[in-house]
């Protein structure tokens, strides 16, 4: 039977960078869930008897989240509900069955790399029927919503078996429990050479995926083990769990340390990758060397052709702002435009449906090309391993020689977790007063060109996104970024990138930090980061 709920806003549904994310605690508050997702509906319409496509990454309170989501749907008139057996469906698989399908729009149930379990995060985004992340447009009008909020519909129906594929009745509406893995596997391989892939793996390449506890176990081990033969015991941690084995599904050298470690070892296969709670990120290893994510998408970007959906070339490439300008090397040596965008996948859209860019990336960890409308993290390294198969080189030969050819941008980025908003919010503003003064400003041998608080003007809607960081460009075309993250759930997270240009191949070997020292150096002296945030060092360097 169909219900009205009386309700009352809730004061903290602003969605952030990707979606709302909060402590589960926050989101097992009556009506809190509730409230959001009717506000979803409130800001969209004519989607009465279309299809909406729910899922999400396994974490605590996944469950709950998509039997309240089913109910409500059904109830404000969604003819059709797709929802990934078990509840799982990885972010760009999400985005890949909302395209094949054609469905109106979809809703994801993640806090992507954020740690899970009842003292966790959680995390809820609409995407719109191109696959991808709702624009601001949607994001605020869901947001007014909230804060107006009287009522919400949804039924007293039983709960939907998750666990079993089939179509069962809601209300007036279809809800259909699908394979979460199948509609992405087809689609990867119409992407990829997997002949080649296979043949290279039956002839001694080694990989090793760390899927960290999250939703892309039951993928991995379909496409790398079974689909490419790579042996059992390729893909590690692959089983979901709730609280991710109470790790951070974070894929960085710091939380994916086991993997890291193995890749520095003797016994190092040639690819070592993970993947985030979502399936969205991805982080690549070769045998004793670390490809920083800005540098992935720059060696991605210069070798796609390699791959039979980019044997035709790439029409641009597309980054965002704080992502190094490796990527800008490629672009201007293949005569290819080379997109700024905010931090954030949802800026990518745009360019993406217009085909102005073909592949994009973030130094986030985030890769991923015109085929669905997220980044993708399982994308990235069936990529890599397809170049490894054409090229028959090692990780190690092939970023060499990429630095060669396009020089190297030395990158690492600072860190500072669940600081004080207040002192964080100073640390900005005193970098925002600076700005006017900086330009021609000298630290040692080097000399600030220009500095700038970065706005995007989307050249395809026109639409003017402001204050998305602060920049300081050297002449040298070394970089300082400082931003505020817009992903989390506790204080407020700074991060400094930190980026230098090594065009001379005598130069390209050196520690990162060595090399960055010196901006390690001038971002403190500018921002004043001790004196703001109390803290002497990073929590953590990517
Ligand atoms: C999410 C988005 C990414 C974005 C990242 C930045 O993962 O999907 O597109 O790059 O957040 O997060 P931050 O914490 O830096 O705002
Ligand atoms: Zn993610």
């Amino acid at each position: 039977m169909e219900m009205i709920v009386s309700t009352r806003p809730f004061d903290d549904q602003k969605p952030g960078t990707s979606g709302l994310r909060k402590r589960v605690p926050v989101f097992q508050q009556p009506n809190y869930l509730e409230n959001f997702v009717q506000s979803i509906f409130g800001s969209l319409s004519g989607y009465e008897g279309k299809m909406l496509v729910v899922g999400g990454d396994g974490r605590y309170h996944n469950a709950e989240a998509i039997q309240t989501i089913i109910r409500m749907a059904a109830a404000n008139g969604f003819g059709r509900i797709l929802v990934g057996q078990g509840g799982l469906l990885s972010t760009p698989a999400a985005s890949c069955v909302i395209r094949k399908h054609q469905a109106y729009g979809g809703i994801i149930l993640s806090a992507s790399h954020n740690p899970g379990g009842p003292d966790g995060d959680f995390g809820i985004k609409y995407n719109i029927g191109n696959g991808g992340p709702a624009p601001e447009k949607i994001t605020e009008a869901i947001y007014a919503h909230t804060r107006t909020i009287e009522q919400y519909r949804t039924l007293d129906t039983p709960p939907v078996k998750l666990d079993e594929v089939g179509t069962v009745e809601v209300g007036g509406a279809v809800c259909e429990i699908i394979d979460p893995v199948s509609d992405y596997l087809e689609l990867m391989r119409s992407l990829f050479d997997f002949e080649a892939i296979r043949a290279a793996i039956a002839g001694g390449l080694r990989i090793r995926m760390d899927s960290m506890h999250a939703v892309t176990g039951p993928y991995a081990h379909k496409i790398l083990e079974q689909e490419l033969g790579a042996p059992a015991g390729t893909v590690m941690n692959g089983v979901p769990s709730p609280d991710f084995g109470g790790h951070h599904p974070d894929p960085n050298m710091v939380y994916a340390a086991d993997l890291f470690d193995l890749m520095m070892g003797p016994d190092a296969p040639d690819l070592g990758a993970a993947s985030d709670g979502d399936g969205d990120r991805n982080l690549i290893i070769g045998r004793g060397i670390f490809v920083t994510p800005s540098d992935s998408l720059a060696v991605l970007a210069a070798n796609a052709h390699l791959a039979p959906a980019y044997k035709g070339g790439l029409k641009g490439i597309a980054r965002s702002m704080p992502t190094s300008a490796a990527a800008d090397r490629v672009a201007e040596r293949l005569g290819i435009p080379c997109y700024e965008t905010p931090t954030g996948w949802k800026f990518f859209g745009n360019l993406l449906d217009a085909d102005l860019a073909t592949i994009c990336g973030e130094e986030s960890a985030g890769t991923g090309s015109n085929h669905v409308r997220e980044k993708d993290g399982l994308w990235a390294i069936l990529l890599w391993l397809n170049i490894l198969a054409v090229r028959k080189q090692t990780v190690q030969e092939i970023v060499h020689e990429h630095w060669r050819i396009h020089g190297r941008n030395y990158y690492a980025r600072h860190d500072y977790e669940e600081v004080e908003t207040k002192g964080a919010n100073a640390l900005m503003d005193g970098l925002r007063e600076q700005l006017p003064r900086l330009a021609g400003r000298q630290f040692g041998a080097l000399t600030v060109g220009g500095a700038d608080d970065f706005s995007y003007i989307d050249p395809v809607d026109g639409s003017v996104s402001t204050r998305q960081g602060i920049r300081i460009l050297f002449e040298n075309r070394s970089r300082i970024v400082f931003r505020l993250s817009g992903t989390g759930t506790a204080g407020a997270t700074l991060r400094v990138y930190l980026e230098c240009f090594e065009a001379d191949p005598a130069g390209q070997d050196r520690p990162v930090a060595e090399a960055l020292a010196q901006l390690i150096e001038i971002a403190e002296q500018v921002a004043g980061i001790r004196a703001n945030t109390g803290r002497d060092k990073p929590t953590v360097i990517t």
